[in-house]
């Protein structure tokens, strides 16, 4: 007999390591503790050094059906990309060898305007939400292209498969190098209208819409008034790019002549809110960064891209001091990894390279950077409120993570503790070690290792919809 009230069922219970970011600490490591999922995948109790026996008589869970994490095991929470485009995948890992500006009429407004075709869509679609699922990204804040159909089904394969995600469709009605790739002004507003009614009207739980201006060269002045409204009368999240590389900020003061400087452009066109993500940030001055901190609105760290296609080095300690929220974000394809492991290192490189720079410059520590990863992430997309870390009544998104998996990257040794087990993970871990995937206390990926070392992965779609 339970002693809690009898309207939470506990789904699922795990004993073991746990490490997390919380707000005083980048982070934190519970040893011994033990996590309870209610049947509406909230966290229902977190508690160290337990009496598990009373535990499970308050809560009314078996104590012997509870998942005791092995002694290489922890749970982490799922990993935040705050910006990636699902369209880019199918060329992911080609295509690095030219400045934003060729690298997007050469490879990539060609690729997507490929997405009228649904079959191509559903193809590659399908590939990055598995890919990025198994790499831990429990939640992802996709662009996808113009095409509203197309970018629907980007929606309805996140909630089959069961990420999280924020769907954009991309809306641009200024290309002159590839003009077949852009809408109307006016047909750009009605497709974002109806993308946004129908994607709203599949009540799908973790999947929302986010208003997505493709950054500012693409888009008319006008057409960026719509948007701002359209963002603020539905109160939608918004995403786009700003300041990612030197000719990009350049061609914005040519063609606003009007606004003060890259920042002043969204922001006067109502598009910085606190629920604005804008994806790189590279050149912004410290006004601008003010500008951010003053509307809440948040920076997506993409420190692959910055690199691959020389866009430039955020300055991360600069933006996290003038208390701008910030996540990191992969941006396939700029980025030609699809794993925010990897930005998590790149994050770390580029700081390092910061500090070879100038001595003075205060590097990021991977405990730093695992928060970004986490907790910033969500805090980037106004999301920290449900997701990011693990506190009684959010949702459980959480990763399952073995260190010692037959035929995986990592050796430990005698006396390294959880911590170092963590950075381990961090630095030198992939897909191998993340055997399990929640997103909102469901397990949407289960890794199945076998001896001799076999890997079969097995998915759990969503079968309610
Ligand atoms: N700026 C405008 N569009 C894009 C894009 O697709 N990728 C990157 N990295 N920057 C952009
Ligand atoms: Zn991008």
């Amino acid at each position: 007999m339970s002693l809690n009230d009898a309207t939470t069922r506990i789904e699922h219970v795990f004993s073991g390591t746990f490490a997390h970011s919380t707000q005083s600490a980048a982070l934190e490591i519970l040893e011994n503790c033990v996590l309870g999922v209610d049947d509406e995948g909230k966290i229902a109790f977190i508690e160290k050094d337990p009496d598990v026996d009373s535990l499970s008589k308050i809560w009314g869970f078996d104590a012997s059906e509870r998942i005791k994490l092995g002694q290489y095991e922890f749970l982490m929470p799922g990993m935040v990309d705050t910006h990636i485009h699902a369209s880019q995948y199918s060329y992911t890992g080609t295509a690095l060898d030219l400045p934003l500006l060729d690298w997007l009429n050469t490879y990539t407004f060609p690729v997507e305007a490929q997405y009228k075709d649904l079959d191509f869509a559903n193809n590659v679609y399908t590939k990055v939400v598995r890919r990025t699922l198994k790499n831990g990204t429990t939640t992802a804040c996709y662009f996808a292209t113009i095409h509203t159909d197309a970018s629907l089904l980007l929606g309805e394969l996140a909630d089959k498969f069961g990420q999280r995600a924020l769907v954009g469709k991309v809306c641009m009605d200024c290309n002159s190098a590839v003009p077949q790739y852009k809408e109307s002004p006016d047909q750009c507003k009605a497709e974002t209208d109806r993308f946004i009614i129908e994607l709203l009207k599949k009540e799908y739980s973790n999947v929302k819409p986010v208003v997505t201006p493709r950054f500012a060269p693409s888009c008319s002045a006008s057409l960026l008034s719509e948007l701002g409204e359209i963002a603020n009368n539905n109160k939608l999240h918004i995403q786009s790019h700003i300041s990612e590389n030197k000719q990009e900020v350049d061609l914005v003061k040519t063609l606003f002549q009007d606004c003060k400087s890259y920042t002043d452009v969204y922001l006067k066109h109502n598009l910085l809110t606190n629920k604005t993500v804008m994806a790189h940030g590279c050149h912004l001055t410290d006004e601008e960064l003010k500008i951010f901190h003053e509307r809440g609105s948040a920076i997506a760290h993409c420190p692959n891209s910055n690199i691959s296609i020389c866009s430039g080095m955020l300055n991360v300690r600069n933006v996290l001091n003038h208390k701008v929220k910030l996540g990191l974000g992969t941006d396939v394809a700029g980025g030609y990894s699809p794993s925010i492991l990897d930005a998590i290192r790149r994050a770390l490189d580029t700081s390092k390279a910061l500090t070879i720079q100038d001595p003075e410059h205060q590097t990021l520590t991977f405990e730093e950077v695992f928060r970004l990863a986490t907790l910033g992430g969500s805090e980037a997309l106004s999301l920290d409120d449900q997701i990011g870390n693990f506190v009684v009544g959010k949702d459980f998104d959480a990763l399952r993570v073995n260190v010692c998996v037959p035929g995986g990257p990592i050796d430990l040794f005698p006396g390294e503790g959880p911590k170092a087990v963590l950075e381990k993970f961090l630095n030198l871990g992939d897909d191998r070690n993340i055997t399990e995937v929640y997103v909102a206390g469901r397990r949407v990926l289960v890794t199945e290792h076998h001896w001799p070392p076999f890997t079969s992965i097995v998915w759990t779609q969503n079968q309610c919809k």
